[in-house]
C-alpha cells in the first residue's frame, strides 16, 4: 500500500462544507453549481464552466480539457494595484500568485474562495439561484491594511463558447467567423447565431460602471498571451474591444478606491436567456437582440439583497432535501456521507448523470439507461416527483421489443442512435428502479401510466407493460445454458464477448462482429432473478397472486439455470464467451474470479436460504482473492494482455478500470451481500475501505476528492494503487448509498411500510435515524442489547411483530421507533 499522509483540507460538518486550504489540490477538486436547468462546474480555484441543460448542445462558456496547468479554463477574475501594478488573482488561478491565505468552502450547491494577498482580502461566493438559469459571483473586497486607502482594477473574464461544444471545440473553419456580441452599459450579451435559428443568447453582467471591457480574446490577452498575463490586465487598460468572429470573451473593467478596512460588493451574473422566437430583435427587422425580457432579471439578481435571499433559499432547499434521511453513529465518516456528501452526490448523478464532470467531457456521453435507473436509487427519497418523472421519460426510449437504447441525449429525451441499444442487461435496471419507486412512495399509479416506445406516438403502453416486455426481452435472449445472452455487454461495458476488435480505435462498446448467440451474462441471469422477483412481490402487493406466482416462477428456473452452470465450486462464475468457455472461473488463467455475480447473486437470493452455502462462500471467497486495502478489485489475476475475445476488459493495463481495479459501484454489492448473510462488521468494513471521507488523510495517494466517491480506484495490480479516478459521475454515489442507509443501518423502504433491519458493526452500542418516508417523519433509535440482529421494535411505545412498521393511519405525521437489536445476554 502506498503510504501518503497528506490533507488539503478538512470537513465543515456543522455548515455542510469541505473546506479546501490550499489551492494546489493533487486534482482540481471540482462542485457543481445548479439544482434544475442551469449547470456550472466549478474548481477550488473558480475554473470550469457552464451549460443550460445540455452539456453539449449549450454550453455558455469555453473549456479546454486535458491541458496544462491543469484546469485553465474558468471564471477568471485578476485584480491590480494601481500604485504598484502588481497583478493577481484572488482564487489563485491563472496567475498562481503566491497568496497568503487561500480557503475554498465547496458547499452544497455552492463555493466559496477566500483569499489575502498584498493586503487585500477577497471573498467570492457562486452560486446559482433556485428557479434561475444564471450563476451569481459575489465579490467582496476588503482592504486590511490601517492608513493606507487602496487603488485598485479589477477585471473580470470569461470566454464563451458557440453553444454546442463538439462544434466548437471542432469545426474551426466556420466558428472562427461568426462570433458575435453587444455591449450595453455594464452587460455583455453573447448572440453567437442568434441572427439565425437560435432564440437564446447568454450574458455576463457586472454591478458596477465600467470603466472599460474587452470581448475579443486576443485584444484582451495580448497576441500570444495566456490567461495567466493578460496584457489588458498587466496594462491597466481594456480595449473596449468589439469582437466579430474569432474568439468571443466578455471581460468588465471595474476601479474602486477602497479606505483602510473598507469593503465593497461587486456581483457578476453569467446567464442564460432565451426569447420568444418572434419576438427576438429590437425593435423588430433589425439584427439587435431583444432584450425587454432579461433585464428586468439582470437588475433583479444584481441588487445584493435579492442574490443573497436567493442564496438562503438555496440552503433551505438543501436542507429540506437532505433532511429526509439523517443518521446519527458512532462512526464519523458514516455520518458525514450519509448526511451529507453521499446524499448531495446522489442528486448530482441524478441530473447528470455521466454527461458532464472534469473526466466526462459533456460532448460525448448522453444519459445512460442503466445508469439513470441505478442512480434513482439513491435519490428517489429525496425527490419522488423528479424520480416519477425520470422513470416515464427512461421508459419512453424503450423499443418496442423491451429492450432499450443505452443512452438519450438530455434536451431531446430521445435515444441515441450512435450507440444504439443491445446491452442486455439495460431492461433489468428499469423493473429495479420502478420497484424501488413503489417502496418509497405507494404510488402505484405510475404502472398504469401511458408510455411510448422509442418516443413515438401511438405506441403508448401502461408501463407495467413496459416491465414486462423487459423481462420477455431476457428471456427470448438465452444462450446454450439457458442463461441470458449478453449482447453489446452487460453492466461490465468492458467485457466484450461478441466484439473480437483488431482495428485500433473501433469502438468497443459498439463493434459487433459476432452473432452473438452463444455468449452468456451469469450478471444478467442474476438481474434477471432479482428483477423478476420484484415484479412478483410487486404483483402480490397489488393483489395479482396468481401473476405472481408467474414471475416466481420464472425467477426459479433462471436461478436454477445459475446453480447449475455457473456455481465454479467456490465462487460465481462471470460468464460463457463466444466459443462456451468459461470466464472468471478457476478453470481460466486469468480472469478466475469476478466480483460482480459474487454480489448480484446473493442480491437476488440465489444460494442464500438453500443450505448449500453458496453465497457464504462467495462471499468469502471474493473477500480473500479480491480484497485489497483500498477496496475490493473487480476481478484476479488482472488480464496481462489483450484478449481478442474479452475486448475492452483486457485492453485497461493491469489494475485500471475494469482490468481489476476497484469498482467503487460493485464494492457495495458486496457490503449488501455481507449485509444480506448477517455480517455487520464485514460489510462495514468493506464500506470504510472506500469511503472518500475515511480515505481523507491519504489524500496524496487518493488524489480525487474525499468528499465523493470517484468511478474507480487503481487496483492492486496497478503501479498507483490507491489512486482515485472518474470521480463525481458514478453509480458508486447511489449504490454505497443505498448499502449503507438500506442494509447496513437497515432503514429500508418496503411496499407495505418502513422496515428497520439494521446489520450493523457488533461494537456499535446502537445509532439514531430521522427518516421521512411517505410523508411521514420516523425517529428511530436502535440500542445494542446483545450480539447478532436479531430486532425487536416499540412503534410509538407499543410492540410490534416482525422489523416492518405498520404505516400510521393518514393524518398522523410522526412516528418515534425504538429498535433492540441483538440477543440479550443470559
Ligand atoms: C469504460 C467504462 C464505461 C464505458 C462507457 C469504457 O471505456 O471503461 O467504464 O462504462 O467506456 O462508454
Ligand atoms: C461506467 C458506466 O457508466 C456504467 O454503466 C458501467 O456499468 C460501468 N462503467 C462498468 O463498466
Amino acid at each position: 500500500m502506498r503510504e501518503g499522509r497528506v490533507r488539503y483540507g478538512y470537513f465543515d460538518d456543522e455548515t455542510r462544507e469541505y473546506v479546501i486550504t490550499r489551492p494546489d489540490t493533487p486534482l482540481p477538486w471540482i462542485n457543481y453549481l445548479g439544482c434544475e436547468d442551469f449547470f456550472g462546474l466549478i474548481s477550488n480555484t473558480g475554473g470550469g464552466y457552464c451549460f443550460y441543460r445540455d452539456a453539449r448542445l449549450r454550453r455558455l462558456t469555453r473549456y479546454r480539457y486535458n491541458t496544462t496547468p491543469a484546469e485553465a479554463g474558468g471564471r477568471h477574475l485578476y485584480l491590480r494595484d494601481r500604485d504598484t501594478g502588481q497583478v493577481w488573482a484572488p482564487t489563485w488561478q491563472p496567475t498562481r500568485s503566491n497568496l497568503d491565505q487561500y480557503t475554498c468552502r465547496h458547499g452544497l450547491g455552492y463555493t466559496v474562495v477566500r483569499s489575502e494577498y498584498l493586503g487585500i482580502r477577497a471573498n467570492v461566493r457562486y452560486f446559482v439561484p433556485l428557479g434561475a438559469t444564471l450563476e451569481i459571483w459575489q465579490l467582496t473586497l476588503t482592504n486590511l491594511s490601517s492608513g493606507v486607502e487602496r487603488h485598485l482594477a479589477l477585471f473580470s473574464a470569461v470566454e464563451f463558447c458557440l453553444w454546442d461544444a463538439w462544434d466548437d471545440a471542432t469545426n474551426l473553419q466556420r466558428n472562427l467567423s461568426i462570433g458575435e456580441v453587444e455591449v450595453v452599459d455594464n452587460v455583455i450579451y453573447h448572440k453567437t447565431e442568434y441572427r439565425e435559428r437560435r432564440n437564446h443568447l447568454a450574458y455576463f453582467a457586472c454591478s458596477e460602471p465600467l470603466v472599460g471591457f474587452d470581448t475579443q480574446r486576443e485584444a484582451f490577452l495580448g497576441p500570444y498571451h495566456g490567461w495567466h498575463e493578460p496584457e489588458t490586465v498587466q496594462r491597466g487598460q481594456s480595449r473596449n474591444s468589439m469582437v466579430h468572429g474569432w474568439a468571443p470573451v466578455g471581460s468588465h473593467h471595474i476601479q474602486l478606491d477602497l479606505a483602510p478596512g473598507a469593503s465593497r460588493q461587486i456581483t457578476f451574473l453569467l446567464g442564460y436567456h432565451e426569447n420568444p422566437p418572434a419576438d427576438k430583435f429590437d425593435p423588430p427587422g433589425s439584427q439587435t437582440i431583444n432584450k425587454r425580457s432579461v433585464q428586468p432579471l439582470i437588475a433583479h439578481y444584481l441588487r445584493s439583497e435579492n442574490a443573497d435571499a436567493a442564496f438562503l433559499e438555496l440552503r433551505a432547499h438543501w436542507d429540506r432535501l437532505l433532511g429526509n434521511c439523517q443518521v446519527s453513529t458512532p462512526d464519523v465518516h458514516t455520518d458525514r456521507m450519509v448526511n451529507i456528501w453521499n446524499a448531495y452526490q446522489c442528486m448530482v448523478t441524478f441530473n447528470l448523470s455521466r454527461s458532464a464532470s472534469f473526466f466526462e467531457t459533456g460532448v460525448g456521453r448522453g444519459m445512460g439507461f442503466r445508469d439513470s435507473n441505478q442512480d434513482l436509487l439513491g435519490f428517489v427519497h429525496m425527490v419522488p416527483a423528479r424520480a416519477r418523472a425520470r422513470i416515464l421519460d427512461l421508459a419512453a426510449t424503450q423499443l418496442p421489443d423491451g429492450g432499450a437504447y443505452h443512452q438519450y441525449q438530455p434536451l431531446t429525451k430521445r435515444g441515441n442512435d450512435a450507440v444504439g441499444g443491445g446491452f442486455n442487461d439495460d431492461p433489468q435496471w428499469l423493473i429495479l428502479a420502478v420497484a424501488a419507486y413503489l417502496k418509497e412512495t405507494g404510488d402505484a399509479t405510475i404502472l398504469d401510466e401511458p408510455v411510448s416506445y422509442n418516443n413515438l406516438p401511438g405506441s403508448e403502453t401502461p408501463l407495467r407493460e413496459h416491465l414486462e416486455r423487459a423481462l420477455r426481452y431476457t428471456l427470448e435472449r438465452l444462450g446454450p445454458h439457458g442463461l441470458p445472452l449478453i449482447g453489446h455487454a452487460d453492466w461490465n461495458d468492458c467485457l466484450n464477448l461478441n466484439t473480437f476488435s483488431t482495428t485500433p480505435g473501433e469502438s468497443f462498446q459498439t463493434t459487433v462482429s459476432r452473432d452473438g448467440r452463444t455468449a452468456e451474462s451469469v450478471v444478467i441471469a442474476a438481474l434477471f432473478v432479482w428483477a423478476a422477483r420484484e415484479m412478483a412481490a410487486i404483483a402480490c402487493w397489488q393483489g395479482h397472486h396468481k401473476q405472481a406466482q408467474a414471475y416466481q416462477d420464472q425467477a426459479a428456473r433462471m436461478a436454477a439455470a445459475v446453480t447449475a452452470h455457473a456455481w465454479d465450486g467456490a465462487w460465481w462464475m462471470r460468464a460463457y464467451d463466444h466459443f462456451g468457455s468459461k470466464v472468471g472461473s478457476h478453470e481460466c488463467e486469468e480472469g478466475r474470479i469476478y466480483i460482480e455475480p459474487q454480489g448480484l447473486c446473493t442480491l437476488a437470493g440465489i444460494g442464500v436460504d438453500d443450505e448449500s452455502g453458496r453465497a457464504e462462500q462467495a462471499l468469502a471467497s471474493a473477500r480473500q482473492h479480491l480484497g485489497t486495502p483500498h477496496g475490493l478489485v473487480l476481478q484476479q489475476p488482472a488480464y496481462s494482455r489483450y484478449y481478442l475475445h474479452l475486448g475492452e476488459i483486457s485492453s485497461y493495463p493491469p489494475g485500471y478500470k475494469e482490468n481489476a481495479g476497484v469498482f467503487c459501484h460493485s464494492n457495495p454489492w458486496m457490503m449488501i451481500a455481507a449485509a444480506l448473510l448477517g455480517h455487520g462488521d464485514v460489510a462495514h468494513e468493506d464500506y470504510l475501505r472506500i469511503n472518500p471521507s475515511a480515505r481523507e488523510e491519504i489524500s496524496d495517494v487518493h488524489r480525487c476528492e474525499p468528499y465523493v466517491y470517484a468511478q474507480m480506484i487503481a487496483g492492486r495490480d496497478a503501479p498507483t494503487h490507491g489512486e482515485a479516478k472518474n470521480s463525481w459521475l458514478t453509480g458508486a454515489a447511489a449504490w454505497n448509498y443505498v448499502a449503507i442507509t438500506q442494509w447496513i443501518l437497515g432503514v429500508r423502504p418496503t411496499f407495505e411500510g418502513l422496515q428497520i433491519a439494521p446489520v450493523i458493526p457488533e461494537s456499535w452500542a446502537g445509532f439514531s435515524a430521522r427518516r421521512v418516508f411517505r410523508g411521514v417523519t420516523y425517529s428511530i433509535a436502535v440500542e445494542r442489547v446483545g450480539k447478532g440482529n436479531a430486532c425487536r421494535l416499540w412503534v410509538d411505545g407499543k410492540r410490534v411483530q416482525g422489523t416492518i412498521i405498520p404505516l400510521p393511519p393518514a393524518g398522523e405525521t410522526a412516528v418515534e421507533v425504538s429498535v433492540k437489536l441483538g440477543e440479550p445476554q443470559g
